[in-house]
């Protein structure tokens, strides 16, 4: 898929944000290597620890459905309501879940309303990472 359509996926699944208690609004767009894309929100929880990243809702129902190669993840967020001006990078618990499926050169795209789009390779975020081949 076009780099600027994931994009502007993330900022659609961003929309769909539930973060009463945060008012912080995340998107992610996940590209399978089948050419496929799983998209998700955060989603908060009145008890606070339940709630979920944006990025790891994706990977949830990408997973659930059977996919497990991934080749690119957009990912946005910003304070709800206002435009996501600002770079929103995956937290270390996300991180970590997608260190399970993704290898060092899954890409990272981090857009920001207005600017230029920054990018990772995986292995940037997350180096040394503990993954499945440590427990073979
Ligand atoms: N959040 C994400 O969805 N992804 C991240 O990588 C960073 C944080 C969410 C969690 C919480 O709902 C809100 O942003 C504020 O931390």
């Amino acid at each position: 898929m076009n780099e600027d359509r994931l994009i502007g996926l993330a900022f659609e699944a961003r929309e769909k944000a539930y973060a009463p208690y945060s008012r912080f609004a995340v998107g992610a767009a996940l590209e399978c290597e089948d050419g496929t894309v799983y998209l998700g929100c955060n989603i908060e929880n009145a008890a606070y620890t339940v709630g979920i990243c944006a990025e790891r809702t994706a990977l949830c129902k990408a997973v659930s459905e059977g996919k497990r190669k991934f080749t690119r993840i957009a990912v946005c967020g910003g304070r709800m309501g206002e435009d996501a001006s600002e770079y929103c990078a995956p937290c270390g618990m996300c991180r970590q879940a997608l260190a399970e499926f993704c290898g060092p050169d899954f890409e990272v795209l981090l857009p920001a309303l207005g600017r230029e789009t920054k990018r990772f390779a995986f292995a940037e975020l997350l180096p040394e990472a503990f993954g499945p081949e440590n427990l073979d």
